[in-house]
């Protein structure tokens, strides 16, 4: 039976040096010839036996006898892209390196593609990458005598550096030694201390690589012959709409039927017109009649409305029903959703798939997940959630912005975006927390609230019946309903309603300028020499703002203070 060629993903922290190392698999210079030297497209390298033979000398002296057709190498921008190539149900990578770069160690991105690792159970090795920026760092022969001839400090350095490394990669859950150390590769990640620039380690790593296919992925690598696959982008290019897909198994031809998953699970079917494969050690297309896996296609379809990156694709032959089954499974396995929560919205299924797991990590509930912009069905169930937990009133968009052209009106609701799911996260984190937190003041503030009212007593607009004039809140928030007392303790009346610039208000913020109005009293009279109000506070009251003092602005405990001096005042042991 035919066996395919790996899958192997290439992934890692910006700027370790993934690029780099496969340049050096392929012996081209695509990192010098990006823009900014950074990988914004996931591209893949078919990488035939002929050359991993040549640029591995260490397979021919060994002896091995390699029965895999060569490698795909799909190379990843970061993490967001490295998700979007996940299969359903389980990664589209059969294999993985690992980049890490000496110096820097496991940073965010390199931690996130640790955990989809894991979570996929994808074997991988690690390519320990820079070496040579270790100051002193010489080249010998292979990397094995390299680093057991450095000068003792240099040497030092490095295994600092290497066991750092392995301390992190543990508290991951894996176990790891150098791969020359490695006896059971099952129980152990293996490292490979390498260098882009020296090429030091570069074959010892293809080494290692064909190591791994050969004895994990035999089973896994038989073709079949249904044809599968992923979409990875949905583009049009000289007005022709193409869609790059990678062909994980089977083969495909031209005149072809397949069905393409749409985001609820149902096939959109289309015949293959014409297909392009990508050719070896390159990354142009070359018109094909028939490509098969595992390899990258451009195919230009009759029908590819609906038709989503991230989806998984089959031919069709007479099995329209058990696609269909599979589909609903996969798709609507990849989302499962809860009865409240967040609405989340992504630009492919992968992505979707990793922010919903990540965000699942974190206890934060979804109510409702999508692919597409931020349209106003998001901001209508945002909106519903107000009055359910305002904590739910939010949008997160991974890689996916609000669509502008809705005018969407999003008052109230709270939208999250960006590119880098961690960082998402974190601020929503954040946010909860603080929103959290004024909930619980809320709370525990009850109707009874700090509040110190300079009067502003040029701003009389009525005398009486009720009394209406002009106040700024010096200290914590005035509401409607609360009691106010003036600086001597003596009561003075309960807020009947509040104005600003006319329009009635519940309450007002430190800081703001307001009318008052207050029933039974005569301004002249009762309020004409005074300069303060207060809001009034039960003794029990005291002591729960006393108990939550952290909760308090540095301003409210000053005001608090000056409301205990003045009930003090009147009864020496109020609120002891
Ligand atoms: P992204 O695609 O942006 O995530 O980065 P990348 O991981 O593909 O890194 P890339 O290969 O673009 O390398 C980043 C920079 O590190 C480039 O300037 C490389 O020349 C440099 N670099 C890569 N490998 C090595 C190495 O082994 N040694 C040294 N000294 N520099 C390296
Ligand atoms: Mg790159």
């Amino acid at each position: 039976m035919a066996i395919r060629q790996p899958i192997v993903t290439v992934a890692g922290h910006v700027d370790h040096g993934k690029t780099s190392i496969l340049d050096c698999f392929r012996g081209s210079c695509v990192q010098e010839g990006e823009a900014g030297g950074i990988t914004q497209k996931i591209s893949f390298t078919k990488f035939p036996i002929s050359q991993v033979m040549k640029s591995c000398p260490l397979v021919k002296k060994g002896g091995v006898k390699l029965e895999i057709p060569g490698f795909l190498f799909i190379d990843t921008p970061g993490h967001a892209a490295f998700t979007n190539l996940r299969k359903r149900g389980g990664s589209l990578a059969d294999l993985a390196v690992l980049v890490v770069s000496i110096k820097e160690g496991v940073k965010p991105q390199t931690a996130e593609v640790l955990q989809i690792l894991k979570f996929n159970k994808t074997p991988f090795v690690v390519a320990l990458n820079k070496v040579d920026t270790i100051s002193g760092w010489q080249k010998k022969g292979s990397i094995k005598e390299s680093i057991e001839s450095q000068a003792m400090n240099v040497k030092q350095e490095f295994e600092e550096a290497l066991l750092t490394f392995q301390g992190v990669l543990s508290e991951h859950g894996f176990d790891s030694d150098l791969f020359y150390e490695v006896n059971d590769f099952t129980k152990k990640i293996a490292i490979v201390p390498c260098s882009a620039s020296s090429k030091e380690g570069i074959s010892e790593l293809l080494f290692v690589l064909c190591g791994l296919s050969q004895k994990f992925l035999k089973e896994r690598l038989k073709l079949s012959d249904d044809a599968k696959g992923v979409v990875l982008e949905v583009k049009k290019e000289k007005g022709i709409d193409n869609i790059e897909c990678i062909l994980y198994d089977g083969s495909l031809k031209e005149g072809d039927e397949i069905a393409i998953s749409s985001f609820e699970g149902e096939p959109i079917v289309s015949k293959v017109r014409a297909l392009e494969e990508i050719e070896p050690l390159s990354f142009k297309y070359k018109s094909v009649r028939k490509a098969q896996a595992a390899t990258g296609l451009k195919l230009h379809l009759k029908n590819k409305e609906g038709v989503l990156s991230g989806m998984p694709f089959r031919k069709v032959e007479n099995n329209l029903e058990d696609i269909k089954k599979e589909f609903k499974k996969e798709v609507s396995g990849a989302i499962e959703l809860d009865n409240e929560g967040i609405i989340v919205k992504a630009d492919s299924l992968g992505s979707l798939e990793a922010l919903l797991t990540l965000l699942k990590q974190e206890n934060i509930k979804v109510v409702k997940a999508g692919i597409g912009p931020i349209g106003k069905s998001d901001v209508v169930s945002a909106k519903t959630n107000l009055d359910i937990n305002v904590l739910n009133a939010v949008i997160v968009g991974f890689n996916v912005y609000a669509d502008t052209s809705e005018g969407l009106n999003v008052s109230g609701v709270k939208i999250f975006e960006g590119d880098v799911v961690y960082k998402i996260i974190e601020d929503l984190q954040e946010w909860r927390n603080k929103k959290q937190e004024e909930i619980e003041r809320e709370k525990m503030l009850g109707l009874a609230t700090i509040c110190k009212l300079e009067i502003l007593s040029q701003y009389l607009f009525r005398n009486s019946n009720p009394a209406i004039f002009g106040v700024r809140v010096a200290g914590g928030k005035v509401k409607v309903g609360i009691n106010l007392i003036d600086e001597d303790g003596e009561k003075v009346a309960r807020v009947k309603a509040l104005q600003i610039d006319k329009e009635s208000v519940n309450s007002a913020e430190e800081g703001s300028e307001l009318a008052v109005s207050l029933p039974g009293i005569n301004f002249e009279r009762r309020l004409r020499d005074k300069k303060f109000l207060y809001g009034d506070i039960s003794a029990k009251q005291f002591k729960d703002f006393k108990k939550n003092k952290e909760l308090l602005s540095f301003v409210e405990l000053k005001v608090l203070q000056e409301i205990t001096e003045i009930k003090r005042k009147k009864d020496e042991g109020w609120g002891a």
